[in-house]
């Protein structure tokens, strides 16, 4: 039996800068290439019955770039937040963003602040963002709200277990069922390693800016054939 429809997508949004290269230009205008894409590609998994999509847009690594790099990403987000707000209310998508506020700049934190307001009550459909994010500050952040609830007897130990942990991670999100990495590289690099335990895995070589709708379609395909067993036979 084939699978049907992933219900939470993650993609790991790599190749930005080799596309830029690629096209003879900086770095940042690969990123900017990139958001474009992801402007009208988020639109489009929505249309195809995923309930969660999370991106990966920012990891807490990528804070060792050059100044000029991370300040072009800073803005970026800014200004995708700002530009695409009204058709996120528009088309009823939660807008969340997991990560670290530690490092952020004000104005970042207050356009985070802004878009996740403005879509707090819709729920059918779910954006996850995760930026300046990193999967093992999240488990650790979690084990300190964990801890911190336990020691003002708010939570009891022997009620902790998995579902519990997934509750307190930064978004109570469920678990990812297939994560797409574009580009080529072969690794997972931080990103959401306790949602995605039994998720299944595709790494195309398109670079993210050209990941289009035709390439989303194209995974989906790859996925609806995949046999998942979650440890069973
Ligand atoms: C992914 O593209 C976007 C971010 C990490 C912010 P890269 O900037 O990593 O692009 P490559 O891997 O250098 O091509
Ligand atoms: C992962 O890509 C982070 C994002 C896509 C935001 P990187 O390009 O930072 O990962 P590495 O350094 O190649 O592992
Ligand atoms: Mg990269």
């Amino acid at each position: 039996m084939e699978n049907s429809v992933p219900n939470h997508v993650g993609i790991i949004m790599d190749g930005n800068g080799r596309w830029a290269v690629k096209h003879g230009m900086i770095r940042s205008l690969g990123h900017k290439k990139g958001a474009d894409n992801l402007k009208s590609l988020v639109q489009y998994v929505f249309t195809k019955g995923v309930k969660c999509l999370s991106v990966y847009a920012f990891s807490t690594e990528n804070f060792k770039r050059d100044k000029e790099e991370v300040d072009y990403l800073m803005n970026l987000i800014i200004k995708f937040f700002n530009k695409e707000k009204s058709t996120f209310v528009k088309n009823k998508i939660k807008v969340l963003v997991s990560g670290s506020k530690d490092n952020l700049r004000s104005d970042v934190i207050a356009a985070i602040e802004g878009i996740e307001e403005a879509t707090k009550d819709f729920t059918d459909k779910v954006f996850n963002v995760c930026f300046n994010y990193g999967g093992r500050l999240e488990i650790v952040d979690t084990l300190k709200k964990i801890i911190d609830k336990v020691q003002n007897n708010e939570l009891d130990i022997s009620s902790i277990d998995e579902n519990l942990v997934s509750s307190y991670m930064y978004k109570d999100l469920p678990d990812l069922d297939f994560v797409i990495r574009t580009s080529g590289e072969l690794r997972t690099s931080n990103f959401m390693l306790w949602q995605s335990s039994y998720a299944e895995y595709y790494f195309p070589e398109t670079l993210f800016p050209d990941f289009d709708e035709k390439e989303f379609d194209i995974a989906l395909e790859e996925y609806s054939k995949r046999k998942r067993r979650f440890g069973g036979v």
